[in-house]
């Protein structure tokens, strides 16, 4: 293990700029701390009888794992060009690539056909590559296929909204424990040999985070909203198109109140557009859209005026 060190080390101390992003030249997410803690689980992972490391993204991940001289190394990424940097970074580190394995394509077409042909052999995985929706999530569900009892899942930009997802979905998780939060990088341990994540009634934060179907109906999709607003100035009186859904089907009342006073019927139904061709500068009308024809339920209200 002390040659690893000092292969690691190395890297550290002279950190190549592998990735080109917002104009200028960088090292990635990935400070000391975390790559020091995915050295750490790769050379864990040689101890183990399948040694495998595997990785959507690439850079200096890529050669934290290699300085561990780990078994069989997988990197899946689109991009040719980082792969030659790569390449060219790991001969002036002495770093052998001897069963690393690079997809240049991206996780969504390699990972599933890895996934159906072999067996649960991941002992370390990043999930660092293409961070949106749907990506980050087919990259959890086949690497979760990969990945071995007590093997560890590491996701790198839990700050970002869908990583955030699955971040919080796999905290729930019973088969997940996580055991290290390093800012932005959150490493879980996988506690069964189970090769997908249970249906959704198996998903606790997918069960505490889900409607009934009443309540479902019950939510309020209703909209009105006024074109133009604020009406534009001219010497007549101004014009503006008021568009209107109840959003559920329901019946629909539209009213309308100059300046906070009493309402008066507008028009009548549960969707529509009707134009108001009688808007002056200096006055406020509110449009209140309401449920049923008894005004029994405010659903929502739109404020027009017009530029003086
Ligand atoms: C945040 S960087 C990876 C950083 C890397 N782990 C490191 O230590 O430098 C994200 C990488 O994911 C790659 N990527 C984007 N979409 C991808 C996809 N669908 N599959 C695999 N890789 C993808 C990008 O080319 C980019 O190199």
């Amino acid at each position: 293990m002390l040659e690893q060190h000092r292969l690691f080390e190395a890297l550290l101390s002279n950190k190549p700029k592998l990735h080109y992003w917002g104009g200028e030249w960088n090292c990635g997410g990935l400070d000391n701390i975390k790559l020091r803690r995915l050295f750490e689980l790769a050379c864990q992972s040689v101890e183990s009888a399948t040694g495998t490391i595997i990785e959507t993204g690439a850079g200096l991940s890529t050669l934290a794992f290699l300085a561990a001289k780990p078994r069989r190394l997988i990197s899946i990424v689109p991009d040719r060009d980082l792969k030659k940097r790569i390449d060219a970074e790991a001969v002036k580190l002495s770093l052998s690539q001897d069963g690393h394995e690079f997809y240049i394509e991206r996780s969504e077409y390699a990972l599933p056909e890895l996934a159906r042909t072999s067996e649960p052999c991941i002992d370390v995985a990043l999930i660092d590559g293409g961070h949106g929706m749907t990506t980050a999530f087919v990259d959890l569900c086949y690497i979760n296929c990969l990945l071995k009892k007590g093997g560890y899942l590491a996701l790198d930009d839990i700050h970002l909204h869908s990583v955030r997802q699955i971040y919080l979905l796999l905290q729930e998780q019973p088969s997940f424990e996580l055991v290290n939060e390093l800012g932005k990088l959150a490493i879980f341990r996988k506690n069964t040999s189970d090769r997908f994540l249970p249906d959704h009634m198996g998903q606790p934060f997918v069960a505490r985070n889900s409607l009934s179907i009443d309540d479902l109906f019950k939510q309020s999709n209703a909209t009105i909203a006024a074109i133009p607003n604020p009406v534009p100035a001219g010497l007549e009186l101004g014009a503006t198109i008021i568009i209107w859904n109840t959003g559920n089907g329901s019946k629909g009342d539209v009213h309308v109140s100059v300046d906070g006073g009493d309402e008066k019927l507008f028009f009548r139904g549960s969707k529509g557009s009707k134009p108001a061709a009688w808007i002056a500068a200096g006055s406020t009308y509110e449009f209140r859209l309401y449920e049923g024809l008894n005004r029994a339920k405010l659903l929502a209200s739109v404020q027009v005026t017009r530029n003086k």
